[in-house]
């Protein structure tokens, strides 16, 4: 199929992407959440999908519609977003760009409302699954690529080295969010692709292209025998 389709270079291959933040409900108005707009996880399903990759998006609340040619599942909660990850298990590629809060409260089931005088609530955190990690763990069903993000505001390249292996993903791709880059929020992206090897900077992109070169990666690497 590959051989046939030089432009699919994906084609027969299966993909599970995350995207966007999480929300973890407060109460039934209120939500933590991370910063995300979701851009550059969608265009890398949809630079997965036109590379023949059959995709399966898993985002977070986004504004951005539903991409063509491929099945998007959407989800609130990281809990959520586990499950849907799960369900779309087996796949080849998973690529891990939400922003997924980390913390959750056990949300109120009404609105918390403010009494004059009362001290304010105390929101109680508990940690959130990691859904990154838990793909990579070894098993019968770990994708052959797993990618994560990560997303600094300083020391970006060790920061992001460490995650890795703490992670046990197979690539991350880190990028430098602090507020003087413009990055956050933007159409463009500067990241380093780092893996066992080391580290390689690109220049900055338009997220489209950061999608497109790293799709052109995995395409690559999944052509090349590994041990
Ligand atoms: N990630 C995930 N599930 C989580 C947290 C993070 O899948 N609960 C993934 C993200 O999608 C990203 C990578 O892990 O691909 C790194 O996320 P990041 O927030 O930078 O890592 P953390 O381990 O949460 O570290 P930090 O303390 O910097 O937030
Ligand atoms: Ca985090």
């Amino acid at each position: 199929l590959r051989l046939l389709h030089p432009d699919r270079p994906l084609a027969g291959r299966s993909a599970l992407v995350t995207a966007g933040p999480t929300h973890e409900p407060i109460d039934p108005v209120r939500y933590i959440a991370n910063r995300s707009s979701g851009t550059q996880g969608y265009a890398i399903a949809a630079a997965l999908a036109a590379a023949g990759a059959d995709v399966t998006l898993v985002s977070g609340p986004t504004t951005l519609p539903d991409p063509a040619g491929m099945r998007t599942v959407r989800v609130e909660t990281a809990h959520d977003m586990l499950e849907a990850c799960r369900a779309a298990l087996p796949c080849d590629i998973a690529v891990c760009t939400a922003a997924v809060a980390d913390w959750h409260v056990a949300p109120a089931p009404q609105k918390i409302k403010k009494t004059a005088g009362a001290p304010p609530p105390v929101l109680q955190l508990a940690p959130n699954p990691d859904i990154l990690a838990t793909l990579s763990q070894p098993s019968p069903t770990r994708p052959g690529l797993v990618i994560g993000f990560a997303a600094e505001t300083e020391h970006v390249v060790p920061h992001a080295t460490a995650k890795r292996l703490r992670k046990g993903c197979d690539w991350i791709v880190a990028n430098d969010v602090s507020p003087g880059t413009g990055i956050m929020g933007g159409t463009e992206n500067e990241v380093c692709l780092i893996d066992a090897t080391g580290c390689e900077h690109w220049p900055r992109l338009d997220k489209t292209q950061v999608a497109r070169k790293l799709v052109a990666r995995i395409a690559t690497f999944l052509q090349t025998p590994h041990p």
